[in-house]
């Protein structure tokens, strides 16, 4: 049968991450630092085993039926006491429980966008963001960037050359694909551009727990006076990706558009939440948070070691301080696509910088994506010293 797909469709593409993936799947011996996900090794297992098994014994009835739109209160009650403790000031603001962040981005731009409107976002951004851009017809258009994150110069002028532009959308902490954290008092400018131009600001926090010095960045959304600042964050990288849990907090007034945009597929599910609730009645989250850091704390040493051992010197990482990525750029002169194509057939999995482009095919980029959160230590080596060699045979 020939479907008559909706033009969303036929303009999507295929990540740079189902490439790999489709030959990975062929070959078991593939050393994969592409996917961006999680290590199941820091979900509390045990901890969620009880909550889970302690939910259906107390409150099982409860638990198998429908819920509220916006969420369980038992479970916005235990996030909103944990987003206090971080200083966030609740007053004017309201929790809204959602199947992971990334559905978040859907909402937003459906809550939004039209058709022809505009959202800005980092250059190399989270490629979400580029489909829920595309299926609402609005139009993506990237930031430069350095190695502080955006530059507000071109934030700027991008707004100032895109009247249309509706929201701009920021993971500003640990970024996924960078590993970049944007510094305070650039989060503050970027705020007062926003006041300024009149623009909504989608902040994507889904790894900013995960430091590994102990160091916070201020939250945009804590210095949002006017409303303007949607925060999205996830149990992702936390919890469990699995479960499916993340939330907004956004001004009490928005909160029904969002709700209301999500249509049938944003609904959490009951046992989730109220075992998610559990979890956080009986547990210090914030403890686990800093093991986990700890943990990739560790790996991402192992990454950066094996890069400053392997790789050529005209190739620079830029160091993550949390997190799970980490950003290699390379000199312009090597073909990036050609060179991916190799390390693929290496049997190397990372990510080259056009995959998170808003602009591929004139921006591609030259760096490439290392996720570094799975794999121990000798797989990193391993795929680090080919990687290297490779470079090496281009560059020298
Ligand atoms: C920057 C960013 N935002 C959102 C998400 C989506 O996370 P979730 O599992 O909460 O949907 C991811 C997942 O990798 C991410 O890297």
């Amino acid at each position: 049968m020939e479907y008559k797909l909706a033009d969303q469709l036929k303009n999507a593409h295929p990540t740079a991450i189902r490439k790999i993936y489709m030959y990975a799947c062929d070959h078991p011996e593939f050393l994969d630092l592409s996917i961006g996900e999680p290590s199941a090794d820091t979900f509390p297992l045990k901890e969620i085993a009880e909550a889970s098994r302690d939910m259906y014994e107390n409150n099982g009835k409860v638990a198998l039926a429908y819920g509220p739109y916006a969420g369980m209160d038992d479970c916005i009650d235990e996030i909103r006491k944990w987003v206090e403790r971080r200083g966030f000031d609740m007053t004017n603001e309201a929790i809204e429980m959602l199947p992971g962040s990334g559905h978040g981005m859907d909402n937003m731009a459906n809550t939004f966008c039209n058709e022809g409107d505009v959202i800005l976002a980092e250059r190399f951004a989270y490629p979400g963001i580029q489909n829920a851009a595309r299926m609402v017809g609005a139009k993506l258009v990237g930031v430069d960037m350095d190695d502080t994150g955006i530059i507000i110069e071109d934030l700027e002028k991008k707004v100032k050359e895109n009247p249309r532009t509706k929201f701009l959308y920021l993971c500003p902490s640990f970024s996924n694909p960078t590993g970049i954290t944007i510094s305070n008092e650039k989060r503050k400018a970027i705020y007062e551009i926003a006041q300024k131009y009149d623009f909504m600001i989608y902040e994507d926090d889904p790894y900013s727990r995960l430091s590994f010095d102990g160091d916070f960045k201020t939250e945009i959304k804590k210095l949002d006076t006017d409303g303007r600042v949607v925060y999205a964050a996830s149990l992702s990288k936390i919890v469990s990706s699995g479960m499916r849990i993340g939330f907004f907090i956004c001004n009490k007034d928005l909160r029904q558009y969002l709700e209301m945009s999500q249509g049938n597929a944003g609904v959490q599910s009951v046992p989730v939440m109220l075992t998610v609730a559990n979890y956080m009645k009986h547990n210090d989250i914030e403890a686990h948070c800093r093991k986990v850091g700890e943990y990739y704390k560790k790996k991402a040493d192992c990454l950066l070691e094996c890069i400053d051992k392997y790789f050529p010197k005209s190739c620079k990482a830029i160091t993550p301080k949390g997190g799970i990525f980490a950003w290699v750029e390379v000199p312009e002169t090597l073909d990036l696509e050609e060179t991916w194509d190799e390390l693929i057939h290496a049997n190397v999995g990372v990510v080259p910088s056009f995959g998170f482009s808003s602009d591929p095919d004139t921006i591609p980029g030259n760096a490439f994506r290392i996720c570094y959160s799975t794999q121990p230590p000798e797989v990193i080596d391993e795929a680090m010293k080919i990687m290297g060699n490779l470079l090496h045979s281009k560059l020298d």
